[in-house]
């Protein structure tokens, strides 16, 4: 396993943070998996030398917060565990959603009891919260950490003027800032390129992007990404725009250049994010220890700057996704 410094943080991560959205309960959908399989995944996890772990509590509605605080018991303390606030949790109550200083506070406790820790190592908001002002957002957060709930914060998806205004205010009132930015980047998805990533570049925000294989799209071929259960039942797959503008282009020179080097597909895609320098540790998410593996090996696969061009240049501008 590599390691990196987690921007200003300090902490030492592993390279891959393991997404924990697939882990949970099947009830909330269908690709998910239970809690037996969820704990497997995550002890070969911890053999394989992750200790980056990134959840919400809106996952599998706090079950997937559940299952890796039991995954994880007894070895709390040589991990960094990530979750995340700003979705309803609960339809029939307003105050569980949004980024409002009582949801804030109400909902980190109840990730607290779900995950049995005393203190969340980064807590990030999911979303821009547009009905609450961000000082209100962030003098909550900023009390979190004072009250030893929290240690850092991050923040997720949102346009860069805001994540700059948050880092503004931040700064302006003299409280926690932001350390991290959990955004949408992959190669068949990289309009980050144009204002966030420069943005956290500048800033020494450490960037960690989510769905780095487009949610499998990028790990088989054009014609086959309804071929798992994800691909087949999973609606942000084709609601997100990979199939638009050079996507299949993209698509299709991701597994020539497996074929040619004798790896996966999913394994180039991961390669790439791993050597854009803006790119800290992706958060990776699967449902079997094959492909877990599969992604720590693709830490040992170098690619070429002609590599990275060829990967690159079909690419074309398509629209925003993954702020709603
Ligand atoms: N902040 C946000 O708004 C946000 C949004 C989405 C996700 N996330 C975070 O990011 C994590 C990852 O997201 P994601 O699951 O959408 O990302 P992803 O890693 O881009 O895609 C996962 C998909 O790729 C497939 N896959 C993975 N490795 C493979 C391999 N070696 N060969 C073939 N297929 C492979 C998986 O299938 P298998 O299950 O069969 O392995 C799964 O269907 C989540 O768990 C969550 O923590 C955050």
């Amino acid at each position: 396993m590599e390691y990196t410094t987690l921007g200003d943080t300090g902490l030492e991560v592993s390279r891959i943070c393991l997404g924990c959205m697939s882990f949970g309960s099947s009830d909330w959908r269908e690709w998910v998996l239970d809690e037996e399989e969820g704990l497997e995944l995550v002890d070969r996890a911890v053999e394989l030398g992750i200790n980056f772990f990134d959840t919400a509590n809106m996952y599998s509605k706090g079950e997937s917060e559940r299952v890796l605080g039991k995954a994880l018991e007894g070895r709390r303390d040589e991990m960094t565990v990530a979750t995340k606030v700003f979705h309803e949790m609960d339809e029939d109550n307003p105050h569980s959603g949004g980024l409002s200083r009582k949801t804030i506070e109400q909902e980190l406790e109840n990730s607290l009891a779900r995950l049995g820790m005393e203190t969340i190592d980064l807590y990030q908001i999911h979303r821009w919260d547009y009905e609450t002002p961000i000082e209100t957002t962030m003098r909550a957060l900023d009390d979190a950490v004072r009250r030893g709930k929290v240690r850092y914060l991050g923040a997720s998806s949102m346009w860069a003027h805001q994540f700059a205004d948050a880092l503004h205010t931040s700064d302006r009132l003299g409280l926690e800032r932001f350390l991290t930015m959990q955004n949408h980047y992959n190669l068949a998805y990289r309009e980050e390129e144009r204002e966030m990533l420069p943005l956290c570049e500048r800033a020494g925000v450490a960037v960690i992007p989510w769905s780095p294989l487009a949610r499998g799209y990028l790990a088989r071929p054009h014609e086959d990404v309804e071929a798992t259960t994800r691909g087949a039942s999973e609606e942000y797959i084709h609601r997100h725009p990979y199939r638009e503008g050079g996507g299949p282009e993209v698509n299709a020179r991701v597994q020539e250049l497996a074929d040619e080097k004798g790896v996966k597909m999913a394994q180039i895609a991961l390669s790439w994010v791993l050597h854009k320098d803006w790119v800290d540790a992706p958060i990776v998410g699967t449902t079997s220890v094959e492909h877990l593996e599969d992604a720590v090996e693709a830490l040992d696969i170098s690619l070429s700057d002609s590599d990275v061009e060829y990967l690159e240049e079909p690419y074309e501008p398509v629209r925003v996704s993954g702020h709603d």
